[in-house]
């Protein structure tokens, strides 16, 4: 007896190997709940409807909520790969409790539309949660960026020293970058929430169905999805969930590799909290930045999600087509991996201590100041072309002469530099040249504690 939902037309069981090789409960599972939800109100749409009568409608709705208690405490017991997916082992376990009714769930409606029904209700879920952590994170990036306004560190372009700024200046740069990514979230969601349901395999269904009911109490904001070829082929909102989630852990990346760095000996800038750090099994003395490098590595992995997925999709011919199954497993993983690390490194960046004397050291040396120079003599009058290239033979000597600027007398200064006076040998203290570059969305400290009573304004902020 061949056991398969769709067995009718087939004379014999699937082979073994096939089965294994197309299961997808082993992962779909997850989507059980959004699946309870969407049978349930496509049952009470085949009722209003008069497709089936009002009396198997309740029995099916009661059936489903009883499975979902089931799955969820574990006396459904194990699914069956033989059923293929979570849809099919719904559909046939409710029917084995329920009898006939069960039978009539699946009227006017095909897996194609199911699965791509359940995904976007799954992903609007996902996505909330997504946007609700990536926010948390901000939260915790401005509270950092209030306690280290005033700590000043160099700046790099290059990975070389350029100008003085401070750590909160730092830590803002990374609250914008958050920002845009819940932005990008939230357009995604905005943009999937549409509802495939009613669309059936491909050419919606010769029953009067109605599609605006259904979509409707699965709470779809844009209604039905318009194209019923389109909505069973399309898994564009899967790609665009998938990049804007490699888009931000490539920020997830980049502040990783920043902290590696700073935590090196060579610079010996922060301290992260021993719960966010690991040990060497050999080195008693070592105190590694693990988490850190597992962002940066699991980085690779969610773009390769991406590109499994942009490839899988590249060559599909209209409508649906057995290869999208594969889209699930790449979600999920991106999901869960973005997940773990907005929650992981929320947590760790509050343990993040400074060691401000490592840093004020490395930010004096007055070749940081070289700019500052420069920007006295445009007040002075000097145009900046002039001032820069003049400023950069007063480099030049220094470097020639083994000295550093401020080991520079005011008379050997000026014979590169006449217009200099005494004012200028004062302009080579990093604190006060940070606090000069008090221009809008600079560094220095008033302005960012500006952008921080920004960020405290917005609702989101915790
Ligand atoms: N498990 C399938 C998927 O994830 C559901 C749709 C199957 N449809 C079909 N005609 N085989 O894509």
């Amino acid at each position: 007896r061949n056991r398969a939902l769709w067995g009718g037309r087939f004379a014999t069981e699937t082979n073994d190997l096939v089965t294994k090789l197309s299961e997808s409960v082993s992962y779909d599972q997850r989507l059980y709940k959004h699946d309870i939800l969407q049978s349930k109100a496509h049952v009470r749409m085949l009722a209003k409807q008069g497709l089936v009568s009002k009396d198997d409608a309740d029995k099916c709705v009661a059936g489903l909520d009883q499975l979902c208690a089931q799955i969820e405490n574990g006396s459904f017991g194990q699914f069956d790969v033989k059923l293929e997916d979570i849809h099919m082992n719904i559909e046939s376990r409710l029917t084995r409790q329920i009898g006939e009714p069960g039978a009539k769930l699946h009227t006017a409606r095909s897996r194609n539309d199911q699965v791509a029904t359940d995904l976007r209700l799954y992903l609007r879920d996902e996505i909330q949660l997504l946007i609700a952590l990536a926010r948390s994170l901000q939260s915790a990036l401005v509270i950092l960026a209030e306690r280290n306004a005033e700590v000043v560190m160099p700046g790099f372009t290059h990975l070389q020293h350029a100008q003085p700024v401070v750590l909160g200046h730092y830590f803002l740069a990374y609250c914008e970058m958050f920002d845009r990514d819940a932005g990008r979230l939230s357009d995604t969601l905005n943009r999937l929430d549409f509802c495939p349901l009613g669309s059936g395999a491909m050419a919606t269904t010769t029953l009067p169905i109605d599609r605006f009911f259904t979509s409707e109490q699965l709470g779809f904001r844009h209604g039905p999805c318009r194209n019923s070829m389109d909505a069973v082929s399309d898994r564009d909102f899967a790609l665009e969930l998938l990049a804007t989630i490699s888009i931000s852990m490539m920020h997830v990346s980049r502040i990783s590799e920043d902290l590696i760095f700073w935590m090196s000996q060579e610079a010996g800038w922060i301290e992260l909290g021993d719960a966010f750090c690991t040990g060497s099994s050999l080195m008693p003395q070592k105190k590694n930045p693990d988490v850190c490098e597992l962002a940066r590595g699991k980085t690779g992995r969610v773009y390769g999600n991406l590109l499994a997925a942009l490839t899988m999709m590249k060559g599909l011919p209209l409508c649906y087509n057995r290869d999208m199954q594969e889209d699930k497993e790449r979600l999920f993983d991106s999901i869960d991996t973005y997940k773990a690390l907005l929650q992981v490194f929320r947590e760790m960046l509050l343990t993040l201590k400074p060691h401000r004397d490592r840093m004020l050291t490395a930010a004096s040396d007055p070749f940081l100041m070289a700019t500052d120079l420069a920007e006295w003599l445009v007040r002075n009058g000097v145009p900046f072309r002039e001032a820069h290239h003049r400023i950069g033979a007063l480099v030049g000597e220094c470097t020639r002469t083994g000295r550093r600027l401020n080991e520079l007398t005011l008379a050997e200064m000026q014979r590169i530099v006449p217009e200099a006076t005494a004012a200028c040998l004062e302009l080579f203290d990093p604190v006060r040249s940070v606090q000069a570059r008090n221009v809008f969305g600079g560094p220095a400290p008033e302005q960012v504690r500006n952008q921080v009573q920004f960020w405290k304004k917005q609702v989101w902020f915790v």
